[in-house]
């Protein structure tokens, strides 16, 4: 199997409202793939109809070499799915959750019972395998909803938005749990809002927006897709900084709070004091500037910025004297 996970084209409409409007995906075996894009952007939906559980309207697919229509239940076999929303039984322990995960995998009852116990552990769940997933935190439950994905040793997982809601300690754990699937080999597809977190996990990373992939490749790669670096501007009043984020339509950072703005830029002093001529022609209003390289939230502002009404407003400012 030369790719885990290969589409082109797929496309789909909920009430002729276009969600995706032809996605290509090529995905190799035993990497971590992160799809990216704010809420709405249609990743659970590209899921779905990996998954087999969505039909496209068009496009085809294949999943650990099976296509999505003609070879559905191969399909479903060869992957698990594990959602935003834990699917385990609150009412039964952990372990009675994983060992009848394992029964309907076919395994026998001594080998169900040692799979749970292995996974278990693996998850660091050994101790509260005896208590019912109802006395479960948000950590332990996603553990143990992707425990039960696993049961059946697929060779894709899908992970919907794994770490949404969770705390920033088990929120780590679960990196480090995505991190060793991928070293047993297993092909990792996951949906995250978070760039730290595809920037973190992913081999690759695609963005996204507007029902296409926007971009993708590594989160290197993206990042050298933006201007290198960034220039952040502290203003010194409030209304100095209203003034110059009006100046500035092109600003990819806004923080009012401290003051704030961030431009792109390619580092260079000639442009940094054109930057600074730009928003502060009276030379008085920034109160420090500071240089920073680009991160991938850099990357998804300068890709999914609102088009024609910043170039509308763009064409405003420039008409407003400049001392180059
Ligand atoms: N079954 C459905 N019926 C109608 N609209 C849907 C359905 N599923 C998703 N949508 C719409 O499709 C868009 C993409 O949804 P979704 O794939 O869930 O996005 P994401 O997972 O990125 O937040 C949203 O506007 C959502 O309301
Ligand atoms: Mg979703």
């Amino acid at each position: 199997m030369s790719t885990a996970i290969e589409a082109t084209g797929l496309t789909k409409s909920y009430r002729a409202v276009p969600v995706l409007r032809g996605i290509d995906l090529r995905i190799p075996p035993g990497t971590v793939f992160a799809l990216l894009g704010p809420n709405g952007a249609g990743k659970t939906t590209t899921v779905r109809i990996l998954a087999t559980l969505t039909e496209p309207d068009a496009g085809t697919a294949a999943v650990a070499g099976y296509d999505i229509r003609a070879e559905r239940s191969r399909v479903r076999r060869a992957i698990s799915l594990t959602g935003q929303f834990a699917a385990v039984d609150e009412g039964q322990t952990g372990a009675e959750n994983l060992r009848m995960m394992a029964r309907l995998a076919g395994l026998g009852r001594a080998a169900a019972r040692a799979r749970a116990g292995e996974l278990l552990a693996r998850f660091g769940l050994s101790e509260a395998a005896g208590r019912l997933v109802r006395t479960y935190s948000g950590g332990m439950r996603r553990r143990v909803d992707l425990a039960a994905g696993l049961v059946g040793e697929p060779e894709v997982i899908f992970l919907d938005e794994p770490t949404t809601g969770l705390d920033p300690r088990s929120r780590r754990e679960l990196w480090d749990i995505v991190s060793d699937l991928a070293a047993r080999g297993t092909t990792v597809f996951l949906t995250t809002q978070y760039l730290e977190e595809a920037d973190r996990l992913a081999d690759r990373v695609a963005v996204l927006h507007d029902g296409v992939i926007a971009a993708q490749g590594t989160a290197a790669e993206l990042k050298s897709r933006v201007p290198g670096d960034r220039l952040d501007l502290t203003l010194t009043t409030s209304d100095a900084y209203l003034r110059a984020a009006a100046r500035a339509p092109h600003a990819t950072h806004h923080d009012p709070a401290t003051r704030t703005l961030g431009l792109p830029t390619d580092g260079t002093a000639r442009h940094v004091r054109a930057l600074l001529d730009e928003l502060d022609p009276g030379g008085t209003e920034v109160a420090r500037f500071a240089l920073r390289t680009a991160t991938l939230d850099d990357v998804f502002l300068s890709l999914t910025a609102p088009g024609p009404a910043v170039a509308h407003e763009r064409t405003t400012t420039e008409e407003a004297p400049t001392h180059v």
